[in-house]
């Protein structure tokens, strides 16, 4: 079953790559997900790891897993080497609209990477065993489910979808296919939302009432203004097949290099950025998504000619459900944030708080508190403004009234501060997730499922803020509901 090749050895002979490929397709052993560990590195500060993981698992020859990587723009590069620092992967294929991409792909992993205009020619390719989708959202959908009926695993860059309705045709040809499917939201991966969902769950917060989240930026690459390359012309760029479904115009660098500034082709910041948030909460919550969804905002700091906001607050509902109590989302992404606020997570409830960011987790316990006996009869209360007789009165009764403060979950206590170690990166652990579903056939940790249930809200916090209207979202059967409901 040895058939590894040598990097550029073109096309696979025809038994030894169905051999090779039936080898990564039949070995299929659902295992649980890897656990997530402590040690202590001070007092109540521990480091969080991951056991069992198969990062450092060396791959067998017989293993490998030939990839290729359809848009080479920013998160491309990102993506490829990371997805190449997974022990057993290998790039045989890049396909770009830009030269200058396709050029850099060839200086950066080698002349033997062979690059393409068309993604089509990639897929055709039987040695290629997975795609990483790296282009902007527009194409998300379409190249997805093309590279699942060629028979390729699939990565597929966030937001999984552009448009709410793309995501059953995805969640479909994922099911006829049965291919490996990822979406490319690595908080899904992350030590940090692990631990944030296995804290929640053992009661550290108490029961969970509402979620703050933000990611803001103050800078013009923050907000989404590219360099665009001075040889940027209708020679070096494939426009019309860029535009694809979107509607026909003339050639405009603006649009092919700083795509995410307009509605024809990117998600506005609730696409790009609440998914992530949207994930993490989907994560740490267990949760299938909220009912109703309100967006707000509107274009305040980078009037450069974008048709999209640039800042956006989201008020989500989440039901009741068997994984967890009501709760309120408020989402935030401010591209003007003149303190340079970066991104945050707080996940409250009764008995506690847990403040997120990308590597630490820190948990304040303070809870609901009762008041003390000299709170109650002298404090800043009313009963200083009763007759001395009533306040007599209450001082002898007061020690037979029921408490109020329901008693705490959970244990009795738990360490206050959680860090990933030096240099983790959750992207490296999503593709280290995804391998192993590839090469095992274990769940992959952001299905189509996943990434619709955390796309669609998002999408529906820029359909409420074009509109004003609340919007109705059906968290189980993933439909856009008519009518609002209120619980
Ligand atoms: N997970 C993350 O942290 C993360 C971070 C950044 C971007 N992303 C996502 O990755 C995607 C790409 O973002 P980016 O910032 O890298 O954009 P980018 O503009 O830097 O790169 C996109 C590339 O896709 C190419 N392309 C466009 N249409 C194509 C087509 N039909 N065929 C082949 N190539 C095509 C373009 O030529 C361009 O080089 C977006 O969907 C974005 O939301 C995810």
């Amino acid at each position: 079953m040895t058939t590894t090749r040598g990097p550029g050895s073109g096309q696979a002979d025809g038994k030894a790559e169905a051999t090779r490929r039936s080898f990564l397709k039949s070995t299929a052993v659902a295992t649980a997900l890897p656990a997530v560990a402590t040690t202590a590195l001070g007092a109540n500060v521990f480091e969080i790891r991951r056991e069992g993981s198969a990062a450092g698992r060396p791959a067998g020859p017989n293993d490998r897993v030939r990839i290729a990587t359809v848009g080479m723009g920013i998160i491309g590069f990102i993506d490829t080497r990371t997805a190449l620092k997974v022990p057993g992967t290998e790039l045989v294929a890049v396909a770009d609209l830009y030269e200058g991409r396709r050029v850099h792909a060839r200086e950066a992993f080698g002349d033997h990477v062979k690059a393409y205009v068309d993604y089509r020619e990639v897929l055709a390719r039987p040695d290629v065993d997975a795609v990483l989708l790296c282009v902007p959202d527009h194409w998300h959908a379409r190249m997805s489910i093309d590279a699942m009926k060629a028979g390729k695993a699939v990565y597929c860059e966030k937001p999984m979808v552009q448009k709410i309705p793309e995501g059953r045709e995805v969640i479909a040809a994922e099911e006829q296919t049965k291919s490996v499917f990822q979406v490319g939201s690595q908080f899904a991966s992350s030590l940090v939302y692990e631990k944030a969902r296995e804290l929640i769950a053992a009661g550290a917060i108490g029961a969970i009432n509402s979620v703050e989240a933000r990611y803001n930026r103050n800078t013009p690459l923050g907000a989404w203004r590219y360099t665009i390359p001075p040889d940027a012309s209708p020679e070096t760029v494939d426009w019309d097949r860029f535009l694809g479904s979107a509607p026909k115009r003339p050639f405009d660098a603006e649009r092919f290099f700083r795509w995410r500034n307009f509605k024809d082709y990117g998600t506005a910041v609730a696409g790009d950025l609440f998914v992530h948030l949207l994930t993490g909460i989907h994560k740490a919550t267990g949760s299938l998504g909220p009912n109703r969804v309100f967006g707000t905002g509107g274009l305040r700091y980078w009037k450069d000619g974008r048709d999209v906001y640039d800042f956006i607050m989201g008020l989500l509902e989440y039901p009741e459900s068997k994984e967890h109590p009501a709760f309120t989302l408020a989402l935030q992404c401010n591209f003007e944030d003149g303190g340079g606020d970066g991104t945050l997570f707080r996940f409250v409830g009764s008995d506690g708080v847990l403040r997120v960011n990308f590597t630490e987790l820190t948990l304040d316990r303070t809870g609901i508190k009762e008041p003390t006996r000299e709170a109650v009869l002298k404090g800043y209360n009313s009963v200083v403004t009763f007759s001395d007789a009533m306040q007599k009165r209450l001082a002898e009764t007061l020690k037979v009234d029921p408490p109020f403060v329901a008693p705490r979950t959970g244990a009795a206590s738990y360490p206050e501060k959680f860090r990933v170690p030096a240099g983790y990166d959750e992207r490296y652990d999503h593709f280290v997730n995804f391998f192993a579903s590839v090469r095992e056939k274990t769940p992959v940790y952001e299905d189509a499922t996943f990434g619709l249930r955390a796309a669609a809200p998002a999408l529906l916090c820029n359909e409420s803020q074009a509109t004003g209207a609340v919007k109705g979202w059906d968290p189980v059967a993933m439909k856009v509901t008519g009518r609002v409901t209120v619980s």
